[in-house]
């Protein structure tokens, strides 16, 4: 499959599958970011926690104002006819909504796409260093709690923690507390014990987060949220970086200094490990 696999549009609830769906000039989405989407894995022909990603997206519309008129069985129905209408195994899914603009009676858009997978076995096996930006992330600002349209901050200190030779960047937050990487959530391991930063501190609360927290305590960890300084990090056993593409990546130097002596930790492999016999687990999707 190439990057210029199919996507799909929704048209009056109906997935029409084109080369290049259109969007307005007029779309918000499109002025200014205001739209949503989701990012998932599709392993072996099934879309990984379907259901929670699509939640949070439906739950997303309903706070900043987006109504698409879609329910949650039409927004399976639609991902799980893309998928198979375009043969898609083992990819990444897109699901983005824009807002369209009422005024001119441009409905909200709703697009699926799809590409490659970029994570490779090698990096597992050496992990990511990642650098932190100078850039706060602001825990009174609706946007950080929502995937919303608006990227610029996580592509901008990307772009410069790859620069920097790194693979991501890490956000504090406006009171110095640890925050969420540009397009991972923040995981360390410290006495045993798993600590990821709360959503309060300012954050998405991914969907990965959630599964890897569940997991860590039904392999027999220990996993909290809390409000964390950079020097409990670097004071680490071990660290990890999750997404639903990425799954579980071991973080293994920040800002130079390293994690575990630069190597992953036992911990993370365990979940790694854990998380994709997951992937195997879940049921076909339902058409
Ligand atoms: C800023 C940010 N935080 C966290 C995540 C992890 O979210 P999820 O596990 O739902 O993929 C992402 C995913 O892209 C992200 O962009």
């Amino acid at each position: 499959m190439t990057n210029s696999a199919p996507a799909g549009k929704v048209v009056d609830g109906n997935l029409v599958i084109c080369k290049e769906p259109q969007v307005s000039c007029w779309d918000h989405g499109l002025l200014y970011g205001y739209g949503l989407f989701e990012t998932m894995r599709v392993y072996g022909g099934r879309i990984f926690v379907l259901k929670a990603h699509l939640q949070r997206l439906l739950s997303s519309c309903d706070q900043l104002g987006i109504g698409t008129g879609l329910s949650l069985d039409d927004l399976v129905n639609l991902a799980g006819k893309y998928v198979a209408e375009s043969e898609m195994s083992n990819v990444a899914l897109r699901l983005t909504i824009t807002r369209g603009d009422f005024h001119r009676g441009i409905p909200p858009g709703l697009f699926i796409t799809s590409r490659q997978l970029t994570y490779l076995p090698g990096h597992y096996e050496q992990g990511f260093s990642a650098v932190t930006s100078p850039v706060r992330r602001n825990p009174t600002s609706p946007l950080v709690y929502h995937k919303t349209l608006n990227y610029m901050d996580s592509l901008l200190a990307l772009e410069e923690a790859r620069g920097a030779g790194a693979q991501e960047a890490l956000f504090l937050n406006t009171n110095h507390r640890l925050a969420e990487g540009a397009i991972s959530n923040l995981f360390f391991v410290r006495d045993g014990i798993i600590h990821t930063p709360a959503v309060t501190c300012g954050l998405l609360s991914g969907i990965t987060r959630k599964t890897v927290i569940d997991l860590a305590a039904a392999m027999g960890y220990q996993a909290i949220e809390g409000e964390y300084a950079m020097k409990n990090l670097l004071a680490a056993e071990e660290a990890f970086l999750t997404n639903s593409l990425m799954e579980v990546m071991p973080l293994v130097k920040v800002d130079g200094i390293p994690i575990n002596h630069g190597k992953p930790g036992r911990v993370t492999e365990d979940l790694l490990q854990g998380y994709r016999a997951l992937t195997l687990k879940e049921e076909p999707l339902t058409i």
